[in-house]
C-alpha cells in the first residue's frame, strides 16, 4: 500500500484531484495536438496574404537540408525569397533550384557571414532588404559546436560566436522586419529552436542556452504582437534523418528535411510552439516529466564520447 493508513482523507482527496487535473490537461493537449496535426487543413502561408501583392520570405541560412527546404517550399507556395549564406556556391545552387522549380519566383541572394562585425553586417542586410515586402522570416542559421566539451574548456571566442549567430542575428532580424510587418498588417516569424530547450544539454551548455532563449523570445513576441497579426513561433526539431547515427534513422523519429519543413509550415499560425512530429511531441512530454533522468543520460553519453576523443588524440 503506497498511501499510509493514517493519511488524512483530505490530503488523499487533494492528491486524487491533482492527479485528475494533470491527466485531464495531458488529454486536452493530446486532443489539441491530434486536431492540429491530422484534422484541420494544413496552413498555406501564401494564402494569408493578398494574391496580387508581391510577398517575400527571408531565410537566414540555406544549408543543404532544412534551410534549403524552407526556401523551396515557400517559393513553391508563391513567395519571393531572400536567402542568406556565407557560401557563394550554396547561393548559386539555391538560385538554380528555385529557378528550376518556377522561373517566375524572384530570389535575392545575400552573402553574409553572421559571425563577422554584426553592426556592419546588419547595415548590409538592411540595404539589401530595403524595398522588399518581407512578411515571413525564418531564422534557421545556427552554430553548433564542433565538439562537445566541458564549458570551461571551450574557447570563449567560439562560445560568443555561437551566441552571436543563434541569438543576436535572430533579435536583429526581428527588430529590422517587425516595423514593416506592422505597417503591412501582419507577418510570420519562425525561429528554429530545438527539443533540448526543454531540459538543457550538458557539455553543450551555450548551445542549449541559446535554444532556450529562442523559445522564450518567440513566446514573448508572439503575445506582444498578436494584435498586430504578427505570429511568432519556435520550432522544436528532435532529429532529422541526415544528422543522426544509424540506430536513430527510424522513419517515425527522424523525418526527412522535406517532410519536416512541410509539416512545420502546415502548422504555422496555430500556436507559438511547433512540434510537427507526433514521436517528437511524445518524447518532449516524456523528457519534460523525467525528473532529471535525461540529463543524467546525456552526462554519461557525452562524458564517454569526450573520453573516447581524448584517447584518440
Ligand atoms: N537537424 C536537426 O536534427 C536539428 C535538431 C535540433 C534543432 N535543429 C535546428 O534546426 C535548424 C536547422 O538545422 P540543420 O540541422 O539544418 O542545421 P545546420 O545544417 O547546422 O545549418 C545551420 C545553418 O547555419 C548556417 N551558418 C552557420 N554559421 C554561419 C555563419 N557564420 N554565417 C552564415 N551562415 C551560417 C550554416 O551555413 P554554413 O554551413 O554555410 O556555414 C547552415 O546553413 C538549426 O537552427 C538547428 O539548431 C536541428
Amino acid at each position: 500500500m503506497l498511501i499510509p493508513e493514517n493519511f488524512s482523507p483530505l490530503l488523499n482527496l487533494i492528491f486524487y484531484i491533482n492527479g485528475g487535473i494533470v491527466a485531464l490537461w495531458l488529454f486536452i493537449q493530446f486532443c489539441l495536438y491530434i486536431y492540429k496535426q491530422y484534422i484541420r487543413s494544413p496552413t498555406i502561408l501564401r494564402n494569408k496574404f493578398p494574391k496580387e501583392e508581391e510577398v517575400w520570405a527571408a531565410i537566414t541560412s540555406i544549408d543543404d537540408e532544412i534551410g534549403k527546404e524552407y526556401t523551396l517550399q515557400l517559393a513553391k507556395q508563391g513567395f519571393n525569397v531572400a536567402v542568406f549564406s556565407d557560401s557563394v556556391s550554396r547561393l548559386t545552387k539555391i538560385c538554380d533550384l528555385v529557378a528550376e522549380q518556377d522561373p517566375k519566383t524572384k530570389i535575392k541572394i545575400i552573402k553574409v557571414d553572421w559571425t563577422e562585425d554584426i553592426d556592419e553586417t546588419f547595415e548590409t542586410v538592411k540595404n539589401e532588404l530595403d524595398g522588399l515586402n518581407v512578411q515571413v522570416l525564418v531564422n534557421n542559421a545556427t552554430v553548433f559546436p564542433e565538439k562537445t566539451d566541458l564549458f570551461h574548456e571551450t574557447h570563449i571566442e567560439d562560445d560568443l560566436k555561437m551566441v552571436q549567430v543563434n541569438i543576436d542575428v535572430v533579435v536583429r532580424m526581428a527588430k529590422l522586419l517587425i516595423p514593416s510587418m506592422i505597417t503591412k498588417g501582419g507577418g510570420y516569424i519562425i525561429n528554429m529552436s530545438s527539443w533540448i530547450m526543454w531540459n538543457g544539454l550538458p557539455y553543450l551548455s551555450v548551445y542549449a542556452g541559446t535554444k532556450k532563449f529562442l523559445a522564450n523570445f518567440s513566446l514573448s513576441l508572439h503575445f506582444e504582437y498578436v494584435k498586430e497579426k504578427i505570429k511568432t513561433s519556435y520550432v522544436l526539431p528532435f532529429c532529422s534523418d541526415f544528422k543522426f547515427p544509424y540506430f536513430l534513422k527510424l522513419g517515425f523519429l527522424s523525418p526527412s528535411p522535406q517532410m519536416y519543413v512541410k509539416k512545420t509550415l502546415g502548422l504555422v499560425g496555430t500556436g507559438y510552439r511547433i512540434s510537427p512530429f507526433f514521436s517528437h511531441w511524445l518524447l518532449e512530454k516524456i523528457i519534460n516529466q523525467n525528473f532529471g533522468i535525461f540529463n543524467w543520460l546525456h552526462n554519461k553519453w557525452y562524458k564517454r564520447s569526450i573520453n573516447k576523443e581524448k584517447k584518440n588524440d
